[in-house]
């Protein structure tokens, strides 16, 4: 069983103090596929990371990785995976030429000069190939750090939020490689904190939340959790409350108001709310209504309904 996963976890914790970093984190990541691990700030993301690529030991749970287990087989669970965070471990002195092929000495690589070629090629940095790396924007410097990640052929690729603050560019490049390199069947693990990015790459979402996996499945998969998104524009202000409180009852949802359209919007949590529903309960309660809309929800609003559900939770239970 455990072979067919390149990541399986179960009960990862990790505390720093008083700070309960990980709670129990499960994940199966599946061979040759690109898994999204997607959370808000603090959710515990790089921490994961960090525990999975043997930076960090585990304070409880375990792990097998690439094959082997995490803890007792840490020198081989590093020698088949690679990671990339946000601090990049180039050499700013060096070219980045000169910087891939150190990278590749260091791992004994075969034919270091062609797969150094290869990679900057990949990443668009052969015109800039022969220039110190210290003379790179940030976006190239991530784009090199990422090529010396790839230069030994990893299994299991972590890549710990890869775009976060880079020009589209590089970040289209950055995709670019990772289809590319799941293409090829290497495992890629990466955390985002961008819908978007985890909706286009991965095959599977795991939504991590204060420390554990909140939800995981397929972008469909957690789109089809919740319902659509509504929206209402009422042909005066004085009226949008009432069609706020009408929302609310129909759908379940926390109703967000944008003044200077005359709109009120939600993510229902009736998955069978229609249009005619809508307009008919909207009328029949006096509401003017000028516009409605129902469209398929996006990732955003998977996001936001799923943490809006726990807060409400959390407030329940204060509140009990
Ligand atoms: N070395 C550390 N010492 C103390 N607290 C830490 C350390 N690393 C992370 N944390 C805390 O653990 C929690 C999870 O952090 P992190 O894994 O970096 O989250 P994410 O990457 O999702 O933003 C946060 O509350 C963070 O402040
Ligand atoms: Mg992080």
């Amino acid at each position: 069983m455990t072979s067919t996963y390149a990541v399986l976890s179960e009960g990862l914790e990790k505390r720093f103090g008083e700070v309960h970093a990980l709670r129990g984190l499960d994940l199966a990541v599946a061979e040759g596929t690109v898994c999204g691990v997607l959370g808000p700030n603090g959710a515990g993301k790089t921490t994961a990371v960090r525990l999975l690529t043997t930076l960090l030991r585990p304070d409880a749970g375990s792990a097998r990785v690439a094959g082997h287990d995490l803890v007792r087989e840490a020198a081989a669970v590093r020698s088949r995976i690679a990671v990339t965070g946000q601090d990049t471990s180039i050499d700013g002195d060096l070219t980045g030429r000169q910087n891939l092929q150190l990278f590749g000495r260091l791992h004994r690589v075969r034919g270091p000069a062609g797969r150094t070629t290869e990679l900057l090629d990949r990443f668009g940095l052969t015109e800039a190939a022969d220039r110190p790396a210290a003379t790179y924007s940030g976006g190239m410097r991530r784009r090199l750090d990422l090529a010396a990640s790839l230069i030994r052929r990893p299994d299991v690729l972590f890549l710990d939020e890869p775009t976060t603050g880079l020009d589209p560019a590089s970040r289209n490049l950055i995709w670019d490689a990772v289809r590319g390199l799941a293409a090829e069947g290497t495992t890629v693990l990466l955390t985002t904190q961008y819908l978007e990015e985890a909706d286009r790459l991965a095959g599977d979402i795991v939504l991590v939340d204060r420390g554990r996996v909140a939800h995981t499945g397929s972008p469909a998969q957690l789109k089809a959790l919740v319902g659509a998104h509504a929206e209402v524009v009422v042909a005066h202000p004085d009226v949008l409350t009432k069609a706020a409180a009408v929302l609310d009852r129909l759908t379940g949802g926390q109703p967000s108001f944008d003044h200077d359209r005359n709109a009120v919007g939600v993510v229902s949590k009736d998955p069978t709310l229609t249009l005619p529903l809508l307009v008919r309960a909207l009328d029949s309660a006096g509401v003017p209504l000028l516009d409605a809309s129902l469209r398929p929800p996006t990732l955003d609003d998977v996001f936001l309904r799923l943490t809006e559900t726990d807060t409400t939770d959390e407030v329940k239970e204060r509140a009990a």
